[in-house]
């Protein structure tokens, strides 16, 4: 198969439409098959729920190329299951998890040929996503749905690879308690963009959110998990009810137990401790991982001592192990990698 003519090596996170994406409908309290199709527009109707009571959810995951060649995905299992809970929280219909990783395996096959190369530091990215297509005026769920996974090749999430990146601590809150910070709704995402801009506008790359009830505590950021390592070596992540439960950051916990001998713990992080802490790195499917060199809480600088040039030592073991094991260069955990055949 030959690849398609990109530089994939300058490849940012952007959208570029591929060749096929597949397409399901759920009508009649039933899925149908779903099949590959080549048209990249969707038509539904001008009152459909996801329009007006933005009902929609999705997941992100990526396939590599492999140093052997094999073209494989990480942890589909994962996304499967979490999207099957954000549809439960949207009273949206599971999509089933098993076909969910035959939908991810008949898309990444289908477009093998826009799979970055091996050593390219790009992959491709897949965006599984569920939405009301149905007109409702009242505000209820609609009955009908559409599940799609498309696919378009990317670069880092973040311009400039891994140079470490400077935060704002937000004012504006992300996920309210008992609210749907846990799962991957479309919703989460239409209320950070304000935030984002405006950290953008102030030269900041992204935004620290501390939880809505107190305002004392490190959530997340609008895309990725935070990871922290703290003076003595050890690996900490915030613990909260009202943030995505990241694949990645799953995955780096226990590789920072069972490759790297470090102690990692998921618990609560005061905000108050972050200036005490000696790295600190961004964590999800797009940010891989991106180090934070400096959080800004309203005037008042906290320098990560790991510095602006570099990623700290431990992000950068962490970060090379899970590279490693994602592209077949370290030998991964029982059932993380999936060859597509
Ligand atoms: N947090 C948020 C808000 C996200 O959107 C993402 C991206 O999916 C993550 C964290 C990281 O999750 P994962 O590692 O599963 O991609
Ligand atoms: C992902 O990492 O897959 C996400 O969905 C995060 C998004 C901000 C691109």
């Amino acid at each position: 198969m030959e690849k398609k003519d990109l530089d994939w090596g300058s490849l940012g996170f952007a959208y570029q439409k591929t060749d096929y994406r597949f397409v399901a409908n759920f009508k009649d309290g039933k899925w149908d098959d779903g099949e590959l199709t080549t048209d990249n527009n969707v038509v539904i109707n001008e009152c459909a729920g996801v329009l007006q009571y933005a009902q929609t959810c999705f997941e992100g995951l990526k396939a590599y190329t492999t140093e052997k060649g094999d073209i494989v995905v990480f942890r589909p299992d994962l996304n499967a299951s979490r999207m099957a809970d954000s549809c439960r929280r949207m009273e949206m219909p599971v999509y089933p998890e098993d076909k969910f990783i035959e939908a991810v395996e008949k898309v990444v096959k289908a477009n093998a040929a826009w799979v970055p190369p091996f050593g390219s530091g790009a992959s491709l990215y897949l965006r599984p996503y569920m939405f009301a297509t149905n007109a409702v005026i009242g505000v209820k769920p609609a009955t009908e749905y559409q599940f799609r996974i498309l696919a378009t090749p990317v670069g880092p999430y973040f311009k400039g690879g891994v140079k470490p990146l400077t935060l704002r601590v937000c004012d504006f809150d992300r996920a309210a308690p008992c609210g749907t910070g846990h799962i991957k709704a479309g919703l989460n995402y239409a209320m950070s963009l304000h935030a984002i801009v405006t950290a953008h506008d102030e030269g900041y790359d992204e935004n620290m959110y501390l939880d809505a009830k107190t305002r004392t505590k490190v959530e997340e950021t609008g895309g990725a998990n935070f990871l922290f390592v703290t003076k003595d070596g050890k690996v900490v992540t915030p613990k909260s009810s009202t943030i995505l439960p990241s694949i990645t950051r799953r995955s780096l916990m226990y590789v920072a137990k069972e490759y790297l001998g470090l102690e990692a713990e998921e618990r609560e992080i005061p905000f108050t401790e972050v200036k005490d802490m000696a790295e600190c790195g961004l964590c999800g499917t797009a940010a891989v991982i991106s180090p934070v060199g400096k959080i800004v809480d309203h005037g008042n600088e906290i320098c990560l001592p790991s510095g602006m040039t570099e990623m700290g030592p431990v992000t950068k073991k962490l970060y090379d192990t899970l590279t490693g094991i994602q592209m077949g260069r370290i030998e991964a955990p029982e059932g993380w990698i999936r060859v597509i055949k």
